[in-house]
């Protein structure tokens, strides 16, 4: 007696489900097909009920929210400590000021405020988060990861929580990673941050990078919806370890760990080649934006907004030409925030939605590229 629907059985033999947080492989399935011979019709009919086909959910952002810190540093700043110049500075990256925070101020402060004012657009409570990914990598400390200490902070008391390391890329590695979560079915309502500190790591008697970075956090509240045209549409992700040395910071970790030599020699602050990145910048995000408009069958006049990582005004501009996409839909803010790594992304597309610039189903990109090398886009919905 064949009692298991045929679609679905066909379905189950095509794919591994994850129902719930448990993985049913295809040997289970059939170990469970063969006991539901030995049941009784009543306990065939309940075990059926129970059994049904994992419906398939759309991830939707309900919510966004950021937080900087106070104390801005203009280029004019900078001319008193660095030889450069607010000429330089604008012309070759197109960023005025940026953020930096107090000495006392660590990543878990501004993921803490930004995750609250995601939670109050999203109407969520805390206790509603079944998971936290932080992105950054410029945590708290090593560990505990940021994740667990703002699961704390905000009285996430049922959320799973870990951090998620891919430098610029990090937000939308965290966003896609979430995204598998809940459109499996195991998880409906996650909040994925992007922070970072980048002053605690910058050296600020280099001019190359000292003018780039800085600090800011962004966070998104995610949920599932059965609407399969709302949210994520497609995604992308990409790395090439090859290129780890043109952006990394040398020590702190198990290959040299802190010791005085590692201080005197300043292998704690992070070392690039700005012009081998520039390159596969350009390249990596116009790649992601023309996979996603293929993955999705749209062409760029469907798109309404690009939202790119905000690392140089010359790589956006690069990348706009390179997809022959106009700059007045591609959204920037490096002006004001400088490059906040993990962070800018989501800085951006909060400022973007709260600002009006994002319409219900408009179709946005995010899109960014960073250490690793990684790269990656996020094509939604609103
Ligand atoms: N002020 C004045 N002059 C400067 C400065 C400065 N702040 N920085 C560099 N210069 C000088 C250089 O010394 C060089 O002088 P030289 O010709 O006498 O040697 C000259 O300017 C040109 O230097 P380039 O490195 O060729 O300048 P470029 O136009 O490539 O711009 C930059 C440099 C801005 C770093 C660019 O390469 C870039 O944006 N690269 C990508 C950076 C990036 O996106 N990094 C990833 C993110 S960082 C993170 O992950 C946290």
């Amino acid at each position: 007696m064949n009692i298991i629907d045929k679609n679905y059985f066909v379905k189950i033999n095509q794919q591994t489900f994850i129902d719930y947080g448990q993985i049913l492989s295809k040997v289970n399935i059939v170990n469970f097909y063969n006991s539901l011979n030995h049941l009784s019709s009543e306990e065939t009919k309940k075990h059926s009920d129970e059994f049904k086909t994992p419906p398939v959910y759309s991830t939707v952002i309900t919510g966004t929210g950021s937080a900087v810190p106070e104390h801005i540093l203009t280029n004019e700043d900078l001319e008193k400590i660095l030889d450069t110049s607010d000429q330089w500075i604008t012309e070759r990256t197109g960023m005025k000021e940026r953020r930096i925070a107090k000495p006392e101020e660590a990543a878990s402060d501004f993921a803490f405020c930004a995750a609250q004012n995601a939670l109050a657009d999203a109407n969520v409570k805390p206790e509603e988060i079944d998971l936290i990914i932080v992105a950054t990598v410029t945590g708290d400390m090593p560990f505990p990861s940021t994740a667990c200490i703002l699961q704390h902070r905000l009285g996430a008391t049922k959320a799973a929580a870990m951090d998620l390391s891919a430098g610029c890329s990090g937000f939308i590695y965290a966003l896609v990673t979430a995204h598998q979560f809940i459109s499996t079915g195991t998880y409906k309502t996650i909040l994925v941050v992007g922070v970072e500190v980048l002053s605690k790591i910058t050296d600020w008697t280099d001019r190359s990078t000292a003018v780039l970075l800085a600090d800011g956090a962004g966070a998104a509240v995610l949920r599932a919806t059965p609407d399969p045209d709302r949210g994520i549409i497609a995604t992308y992700l990409a790395a090439d370890g090859s290129h780890g040395k043109d952006l990394y910071m040398p020590a702190g970790g198990s290959a040299i760990p802190a010791s005085i030599e590692s201080v005197q020699k300043r292998l704690h602050y992070l070392k690039m080649n700005g012009s081998a990145i520039f390159k596969v910048a350009v390249r990596s995000m116009s790649d992601v934006v023309k996979r996603l408009m293929e993955r999705a069958r749209i062409a760029t006049e469907d798109i309404a907004l690009i939202i790119p990582h905000q690392a140089n005004l010359r790589i956006i501009e690069a990348m706009a030409k390179m997809l022959n996409f106009p700059m007045s839909r591609i959204f920037v803010n490096i002006q004001k925030y400088a490059n906040t790594s993990s962070a800018s992304t989501i800085i951006a597309l909060d400022e973007a939605r709260r600002s009006g610039r994002i319409r219900v189903n408009d179709l946005v990109i995010m899109v960014a590229f960073g250490a690793g090398l990684t790269w990656g886009g996020v094509l939604l919905r609103f």
